[in-house]
């Protein structure tokens, strides 16, 4: 299969179709050699990275645009942009097999309008660059209505450089089990494997490591016995702000694949009980095998968190996770095809049921107990403004610092994605009244 052709159909499908690309794109690499799967993955990250931008060279260099049947070729011509733009990949070799992507597609006959287009582009390059760099979607390569919202809630300088910052490659953090090994142990370990690592700058951080590069799971020491898991440095704090103690009763409200659940359960295994409830069936069986690699057990239950009468087992819990359902907006560079699935209106609604998730889940928190609110979001509406609104509702709710170490109370924690190297991330941790 010829690799450009394959990343047009892919794009298509996220772009056009509205599949995800963590849907698409492992379907597509299914039958390939590793080199051609790593192929393929950069050229639809790079495609969406930089979507609005080579769309526009696309459009002014051609007088109407491919639609219909024909709407793969379109991204096929966005394929060869992005190499000749993006990547070492000599121009010769990126137009010809681009080129070549129109027999695959079976559209042998626009193999000639494709070449002509690609060679137009880099004759005009210069000039269509330096148009695109005088509007801000066409720059930072993000919808209108988040350039909007980031501008309005950061100012535009920082909303520039956290544009910039989501439009990098993600590095691969990992959370080392802290049953099998401490991360000292396990650094050494992963250098003997020739996996060079940093740890992680927050001293609080203290199973997280970075990989200097980013390396196939397998290869890890010991991943399938469980000694370690791929997570997000700002994901791993969860577990660490949520302070799960002995004999307690805990709830992950929104939990799958469960990467904080298994944390929590690494830092404190001897808990009563872990309560992991999600409303997507398909991905609970993530948490399943989560637990599973890892030796865990946890109460794995399919429910609705903003309903939590259809499945409360009685008990109030001592602390609850609510990982929120969110706009993603802090995970960009990990899911570039986010801020072309979501819409400006999926804001109001996400930030509605996170509100009904809190204030259901709050009539499930023992007196004195904590819940700790977590989004992967950068907008203000889902974190800081949401916790406000929740506070001046709930007579009983105080926010109270997140940590020892982290022990400003003002609004949580807001990180910004490539802080220290993490993604975006917001916590606050509430407390009920005794
Ligand atoms: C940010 S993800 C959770 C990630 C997870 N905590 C982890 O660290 O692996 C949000 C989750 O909320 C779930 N979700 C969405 N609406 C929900 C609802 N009403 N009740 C329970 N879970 C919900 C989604 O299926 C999704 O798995």
């Amino acid at each position: 299969m010829n690799i450009r052709a394959l990343a047009a159909k892919v794009l298509n499908q996220v772009v056009e179709q509205g599949q995800s690309l963590s849907q698409a794109l492992p379907s597509a690499q299914q039958d390939l050699n590793p080199k051609d799967k790593a192929l393929l993955q950069m050229l639809c990250y790079g495609v969406l990275r930089t979507l609005p931008r080579i769309d526009f060279f696309c459009r002014s260099l051609m007088q109407k645009p491919l639609k219909g049947k024909q709407r793969e070729l379109h991204f096929l011509i966005l394929v060869g942009f992005y190499q000749l733009l993006y990547t070492r990949i000599p121009s010769h070799a990126a137009v010809g097999e681009t080129v070549n992507g129109a027999k695959a597609l079976k559209k042998q006959a626009l193999k000639g309008m494709i070449n002509g287009v690609l060679r137009n582009f880099l004759r005009e390059q210069e000039g269509l660059i330096e148009k695109a760099d005088q509007q801000d979607t066409l720059k930072y390569c993000h919808p209108s209505w988040l350039v909007k919202r980031l501008q309005q809630a950061y100012g535009e300088q920082q909303a520039a450089t956290i544009m910039t910052e989501n439009n990098q490659q993600a590095p691969m953090w990992l959370r080392v089990n802290q049953t099998h090994h401490n991360r000292e142990q396990y650094q050494q370990l992963l250098s003997e494997a020739t996996l060079p690592s940093i740890v992680a700058s927050d001293t609080e951080n203290s199973n997280a490591l970075r990989l200097e590069k980013a390396t196939d799971v397998y290869k890890l020491p010991g991943f399938t016995e469980g000694w370690v898991s791929v997570q997000d440095g700002a994901a791993q704090l969860a577990a660490h702000y949520l302070g799960a103690q002995a004999d307690e009763l805990i709830l992950d409200a929104c939990a799958a694949p469960g990467g904080k659940t298994v944390h929590a359960l690494e830092l404190q295994p001897a808990i009563k009980q872990m309560v992991a409830v999600d409303a997507d069936a398909n991905r609970l069986t993530r948490v399943e095998e989560n637990l599973a690699r890892l030796n865990l057990k946890a109460t794995v239950i399919h429910g609705d968190a903003s309903q939590p009468d259809t499945w409360w087992q009685g008990e109030q819990f001592d602390r609850i996770l609510c990982d929120a359902p969110c706009s993603a907006t802090g995970v960009i560079r990990r899911h570039p095809d986010i801020r072309w699935l979501r819409r400006d209106s999926d804001i109001a609604e996400l930030v509605a049921l996170q509100k009904s998730i809190l204030s259901a889940l709050w009539k499930k928190l023992k007196p004195g107990g904590v819940l700790l609110y977590a989004t992967c979001s950068i907008l203000p509406d889902e974190n800081e403004q949401q916790v406000q609104r929740f506070l001046e509702s709930q007579s009983d709710a105080t926010l109270i610092p997140l940590s020892e170490q982290y022990n400003s109370v003002e609004h949580g924690r807001q990180l910004l994605p490539n802080e220290d190297a993490m993604d975006g991330f917001y916590y606050a941790k509430l407390q009920k009244a005794k």
